[in-house]
């Protein structure tokens, strides 16, 4: 078994047990899927969004509605492959009318979820998607304004955050600015396959 088949079936047995998970509230809400996450269980490069919409909901994949669609094209821009990438959300369900994840359902969620899977695939960068991602897994306040684009420190892990997919499709003047971190991601991901 190579270590890829190896996190996969890690992955998969920490999934297995949570497929109807009621941990939190958000179990309780009518969901139709907990949205684990997908791609490369070796992947260098994480992507972390807030949490499923109403498209991932249904079909039990992240990032597949119009958020996803924005986000597959500037991977695309930039030639980073979506299935050389993972990526899952900061909570596994989604909340009801979209609403931010409460910080209890957050921090019950990244427990049973997020920290393992970060623990398994051992990424080498860390891309947080919005502020509501950065904010959960820094645990604590910060601008996602300011912190776009740069090289924080978080557990050991290189983590390069920028703006949600939906804010950019709310705010096409940023259009350029998120263009440009994703370039910053691919350098950085060029830079960890060089060394
Ligand atoms: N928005 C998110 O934060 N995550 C998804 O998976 C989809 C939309």
């Amino acid at each position: 078994m190579n270590p890829r088949e190896y996190k996969e079936e890690l992955l998969k047995a920490l999934y297995a047990p949570y497929k109807n998970c009621q941990e939190c509230h958000l179990g309780f809400t009518g969901r139709k899927n907990v949205v684990f996450g997908e791609g490369n269980a070796d992947a260098e490069l994480l992507f972390i969004g807030e949490g499923p919409g109403r498209d991932e909901d249904e079909q039990g994949r992240p990032f597949v509605g119009r958020s996803g669609q924005l986000l597959n094209r500037v991977l695309a821009q930039v030639g980073i492959e979506r299935s050389e990438v993972f990526i899952t959300n900061i909570v596994k369900c989604r909340p009801p009318n979209n609403r931010a994840p409460s910080p209890q359902e957050a921090a019950t969620c990244m427990g049973l979820f997020l920290y393992n899977q970060i623990k398994i695939i051992r990424p080498k960068i860390i891309c947080p998607l919005g502020s509501i991602a950065l904010n959960n897994l820094l645990g604590k306040p910060c601008s996602i304004t300011k912190l776009r684009g740069t090289n924080l420190e978080w557990e050991g892990f290189t983590i390069i955050p920028t703006y949600h997919p939906a804010y950019i499709l709310r705010n096409q003047s940023q259009a350029l600015s998120w263009l440009e971190d994703f370039k910053t991601l691919k350098n950085a991901l060029l830079s960890v396959q060089s060394r």
